[in-house]
């Protein structure tokens, strides 16, 4: 993989299909979208040198995270759907030729690398949950899948939040699983894996906004 240190063209194609997206299921995914690709990039910036991707062989690209961060819910451009914008990201990416974008909207919903952890409806054909679970049986997981599983869980369409926050927020929407505890505890070590690359709270990098979104400030 090459590593592109300018990928301006690249923002404004992700961000001419988010538009594309949102004018067909308008939402507050589509905020939520945005609030994910700042924190990815805001992150990755502040990732220490030493931090390096297995991927690349290099540090995290702060415009890739922005990226990623923008389109890992593009599937939600089919409507009020579940585990389905999984897959429907996945396969509208891939057939664009964006295929690590694509990868990430597999990743994101799996901190903890269980199909079953996912909360919500399965509505995938038979077909498509085997995929998505053959998937994560041999993935490893990269910095980038594992930036954007964080920054979904900080990202309120207002703003940066305590990942605590977010949390309470899709269990009060979906309801909890056998698996919630370990997602949960995946989340939490993702928060402390990145602060430490960043050699500080990743709150910090967004104290204010994490003040009004947790604490109603
Ligand atoms: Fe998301």
């Amino acid at each position: 993989m090459t590593d592109i240190t300018d990928e301006a063209p690249a923002i404004a194609e992700a961000e001419n299909i988010l538009l594309w997206a949102a004018g067909r299921n308008p939402g507050r995914w589509v905020a939520h979208s945005r609030v994910a690709a700042r924190a990815a990039k805001v992150i990755a910036e502040n990732c220490r040198p030493a931090a390096v991707n297995p991927l690349s062989g290099r540090g995290l690209n702060a415009q890739r995270a922005y990226i990623f961060g923008l389109l890992h819910d593009i599937g939600r451009y089919e409507g009020q759907r579940y585990m389905h914008h999984i897959i429907a990201g996945y396969e509208l990416l891939h057939k664009k030729g964006m295929d690590l974008s694509a990868r990430i909207c597999l990743t994101h919903s799996f901190p903890y690398q269980k199909m079953e952890s996912y909360l919500g409806a399965r509505d995938c054909s038979a077909e498509e949950l085997a995929f998505i679970e053959s998937f994560l049986s041999v993935a490893v997981y990269d910095d980038y899948d594992k930036l954007i599983q964080l920054c979904d869980a900080v990202a309120l369409p207002e703003g940066v939040c305590l990942v605590e926050t977010r949390l309470i927020d899709v269990a009060m929407r979906y309801g909890f699983s056998d698996y919630t505890r370990e997602k949960w505890k995946a989340v939490f070590q993702l928060k402390e894996y990145f602060s430490g690359l960043c050699g500080q709270s990743i709150y910090e990098l967004f104290a204010d906004e994490v003040r009004r979104n947790s604490f109603s400030l």
